[in-house]
This record gives C-alpha cells, sequence and structure tokens, in this order.
C-alpha cells in the first residue's frame, strides 16, 4: 500500500505541503535574527510582506472582476469583487500591528529601509492601476444598455446587475480610502505628521491621498438622489393631496 505520508509533489521539502506552499522559499524570506537591526524587524517585513501577497491576490480578482464585467457576466464579477475585498481586510487590519512599534525602536529599523517607500508597493500599485479599469468597463456596460448612472439608480430594481456592481466598486473605493486612512494615522503616530517620508514624500501629501475616490460618479449621484428627494418632499408638504411616486 502507498505510504501516504511520503510526498509525491516535485520539490526537496520534507512534505508535500510544503513542497506545494513553498513555505521554505517564503519563511527564507525574512531576516534572521543575526541580521535583524532590532527585534521588532520581523514584525515589521511580516506585516509588509503578507500585506503585498494579500493585495497581490486581491488585485489579481480585481483583474477577473474587469474581464467579467465586460463579458457581461456581472454576478461573477460581484463575486470576485467581494473577495477581493475580504481579501484587503487583513492588510488594514494589520496596520495597527505597526503602532505597537515604539517612535524610537522604528527608528533603527528605519535607517535600514534605504529609500524603501510604500510607494513603491507592487501591491497597492496593482490595487490603484485595476480601480480605473474596472470603473471603465462599468461605466462601458452602463452606455451599452442606453442608461444613465442616475437612471440606473432610479430602476435599480431593474438593472440589479448594474447596481451591484456599482455598489461592490463604493466598497472597493471605500477600502481604499480606509487603508490610507488607517496608514495615514499610523505614519504620522510612528514617524509624525509633519516630517518626510523614506522617498522624500510630507507625510502631509498622505492625508492628500486619501482623499482621493476613484469613482466621483457614484458618490454624486448621491447627492442628486437627495436632491430629488427633498424636492419631492417639499412638494408634498406643500400639497398633501400629491402623494409620493
Ligand atoms: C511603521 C510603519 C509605516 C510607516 C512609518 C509608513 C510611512 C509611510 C510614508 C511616510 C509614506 C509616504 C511616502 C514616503 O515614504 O516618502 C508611505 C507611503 C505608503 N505606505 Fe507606508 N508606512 C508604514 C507601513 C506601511 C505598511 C505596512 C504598508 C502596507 C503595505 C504601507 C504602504 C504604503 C503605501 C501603499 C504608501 C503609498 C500611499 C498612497 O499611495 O496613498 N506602509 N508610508
Amino acid at each position: 500500500m502507498q505510504d501516504m505520508r511520503k510526498p509525491i509533489l516535485r520539490g526537496t521539502a520534507k512534505t508535500d505541503y510544503e513542497r506545494y506552499i513553498r513555505t521554505e522559499e517564503l519563511l527564507a524570506l525574512q531576516k534572521t535574527a543575526a541580521e535583524m537591526s532590532h527585534p521588532d524587524e520581523l514584525t515589521f517585513q511580516v506585516v509588509h510582506q503578507s500585506s503585498e501577497l494579500l493585495m497581490k491576490g486581491a488585485a489579481w480578482e480585481l483583474d477577473r472582476a474587469v474581464a467579467a464585467i465586460e463579458a457581461g457576466d456581472l454576478a461573477n464579477a460581484t463575486r470576485l469583487m467581494r473577495r477581493a475585498l475580504q481579501m484587503m481586510q487583513p492588510p488594514l487590519t494589520l496596520l495597527p500591528v505597526l503602532e505597537t512599534i515604539s517612535p524610537y525602536d522604528y527608528h533603527i529599523i528605519r535607517a535600514g529601509l534605504g529609500h524603501g517607500s510604500g510607494l513603491d508597493s507592487p501591491g497597492f500599485l496593482a490595487l490603484l492601476h485595476v480601480g480605473p479599469r474596472l470603473g471603465a468597463a462599468f461605466q462601458a456596460k452602463i452606455a451599452e444598455a442606453g442608461i444613465s448612472i442616475s437612471e440606473m439608480y432610479r430602476r435599480h430594481a431593474e438593472f440589479f446587475g448594474l447596481h451591484d456592481v456599482a455598489e461592490t466598486l463604493l466598497d472597493f473605493d471605500e477600502l481604499i480610502q480606509h487603508f490610507r486612512f488607517r496608514h495615514l494615522k499610523l505614519a504620522q503616530r510612528i514617524i509624525g505628521g509633519g516630517v518626510i517620508g523614506t522617498m522624500g514624500t510630507p507625510v502631509e501629501v498622505l492625508h492628500q491621498r486619501q482623499q482621493h475616490l476613484f469613482y466621483k460618479e457614484l458618490w454624486e449621484v448621491r447627492n442628486q438622489i437627495t436632491t430629488w428627494a427633498n424636492e419631492q418632499n417639499t412638494a408634498t408638504a406643500a400639497d398633501p393631496d400629491r402623494g409620493p411616486h
């Protein structure tokens, strides 16, 4: 009988788990104790590396969502987007882990970062890149349906698939804002809000970037709907016989 404990996948690690997940390579990506400038450096590296992995995974799913929207498979697009949003949660919740590093200790680690900066984060850049592509794919479907965004919101039950994509796009926009807000607080807390980062960017710029929105039109349509509702209410108050419609 075959020994089920023996690895059968290609590789040199002891088990198939390690061979498939490539744990040997993965767990060798952090500095050894002897290489660390400070014992907190492992936490610093682990938080960054796991965030990069998860953002890579999220951007991949969002890329697939672009293709699904383009193919008119809106249900699958929102499913993939929801998966990506879930994958973005850990990077967000990991940021406060770094707030447990004391500012003086952080400067010991920071001295070894060179010009390394989150501005060059491949994972975050991939998310910033896919955001507008998702918006363009969505806009193309709106145009194809021959309606405006505000019309789609008014007839949301009829255009459920597009409405669901629009709301999930907003979830993504909000999540990026949350990430940037949490990250801004982390930077303010660890190095201060009035200084310059490792790539020469003032921390204040992080504050400005936090205001950025991918889907302004989707935020704007809320104002239009509320303005419309207020007008209806005023009209109804002036003429009680005029019921809601
Ligand atoms: C001690 C922890 C951290 C500090 C003090 C810090 C500080 C900063 C600063 C000052 C900047 C501005 C650019 C520059 O460096 O000149 C920046 C940008 C950035 N950092 Fe961090 N960071 C920290 C942790 C993280 C972590 C864990 C991530 C997750 C991957 C991250 C992702 C980013 C991103 C994506 C940007 C670009 C921001 C944007 O486009 O809005 N940072 N960081």
